[in-house]
């Protein structure tokens, strides 16, 4: 099952399984997702994907799911996401990630799934104190989202010392890029993420995009940080899951790929994709930036996972989707 299957980084997921010939079952309770996704991946992939419309917080609908489709084992993604938002009002992430996130689980592990990966974030780092991240520094969020996550993943350890089950975290850096069928991408609103930003604002979306920031102590003076094209991102789930059935011990695993890009370098690379120029202004720090975010991703590399894509193919991946542009993106080695 995974629940969140019609949102963003679930989607692709949900494609990728069905790519690897894994019976999925959807739930999402269609808040930040959208059903039409899930019917994008019907027709990219030609196979039926059942899909309950549903919350994770309501154990009877999840019961029968788990019975109906004898789920074995989840992927959980339904989640609010939205840093600022997490700021303004706490008790939502906690309430919605937290309160819901437990009586998931519970419901789960009662039920007899045997298998969790939970959908984490670099949020749960906070401002680290080095970089690149390895999994075992601090965790420190300083917003509620980082925390509800970092809850989350401790609920799981927790739940494994009574219920017989094995789990994942993984702890996403900046998930970004898309489907290249241009038919799965990212769609939030408000938008607050820097690539769909500046495409947005590439194609006349939005009168302009505001840098956050040029005097970080970095060499360009604007925040670096480590994108991971959201197929990658998929691959590392699947990895994660065959671990866990592979005898593989429950853990928490960071998914980066190790470099970082700053956001200067970001608009330089959707102007080399689009072939246009981004109207960009240059603003205030914003608050709750740390300066570089980079991950140690050596952990997951042990497992067998390499990402495949820079930049470049996250960029212009996400241009398909944003311009409409159907077909295969331009991919460069
Ligand atoms: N940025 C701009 N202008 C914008 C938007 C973003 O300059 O209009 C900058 C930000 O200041 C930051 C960088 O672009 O330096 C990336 O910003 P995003 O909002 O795209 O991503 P964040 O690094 O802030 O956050 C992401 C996820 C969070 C997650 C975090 C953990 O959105 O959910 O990574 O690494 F918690």
């Amino acid at each position: 099952m995974v629940s969140g299957g019609a949102g963003y980084i679930g989607s692709h997921v949900v494609k990728r399984l069905v790519e690897a010939g894994r019976p999925v079952v959807v739930m999402d309770n269609e808040t930040t997702g959208h059903r039409e996704t899930v019917g994008a991946v019907e027709e990219l992939t030609g196979w039926r994907v059942p899909y309950i419309t549903g919350d994770v917080g309501d154990g009877e609908a999840v019961r029968r799911t788990v019975e109906e489709y004898r789920v074995g084992a989840v992927m959980h993604f339904a989640a609010k996401s939205v840093v600022a938002e997490s700021v303004r009002n706490p008790e939502v992430y906690f309430t919605e990630n937290v309160a819901k996130g437990i009586a998931f689980f519970r419901t789960l592990c009662e039920a007899g799934v045997r298998r969790i990966v939970l959908s984490s974030t670099a949020a749960v780092y906070g401002n680290p104190e080095r970089v690149p991240i390895p999994e075992d520094h601090p965790v420190r969020p300083i917003n509620p989202y980082g925390a509800s996550k970092i809850m989350l993943e401790q609920v799981l350890g927790w739940l494994e010392t009574t219920f017989p089950i094995r789990w994942v975290a993984l702890r996403y850096f900046n998930a970004a890029g898309a489907d290249p069928s241009g038919r799965l991408g990212e769609r939030h609103d408000p938008e607050t993420h820097l690539i769909p930003i500046v495409l947005q604002a590439v194609l006349g979306q939005r009168e302009r995009m505001t840098v956050f920031g040029t005097d970080y102590g970095t060499p360009d003076g604007t925040c670096i940080r480590d994108y991971i094209h959201v197929l990658d991102l998929a691959d590392a789930h699947l990895l994660a899951l065959a671990a866990l059935e592979g005898g593989h011990p429950s853990g928490v695993f960071n998914v980066g790929t190790g470099r970082g890009h700053s956001v200067l370098e970001v608009i330089r690379v959707a102007e080399e994709v689009s072939g246009r120029t981004v109207p960009v202004e240059y603003g205030a720090r914003r608050p709750g930036d740390p300066p570089v975010l980079v991950a140690d991703g050596s952990r997951l590399r042990e497992l067998g996972w390499k990402p495949r894509y820079g930049l470049w193919d996250i960029v212009a991946s996400a241009w398909a989707w944003h311009s409409g542009d159907v077909g295969d993106a331009p991919r460069r080695v």
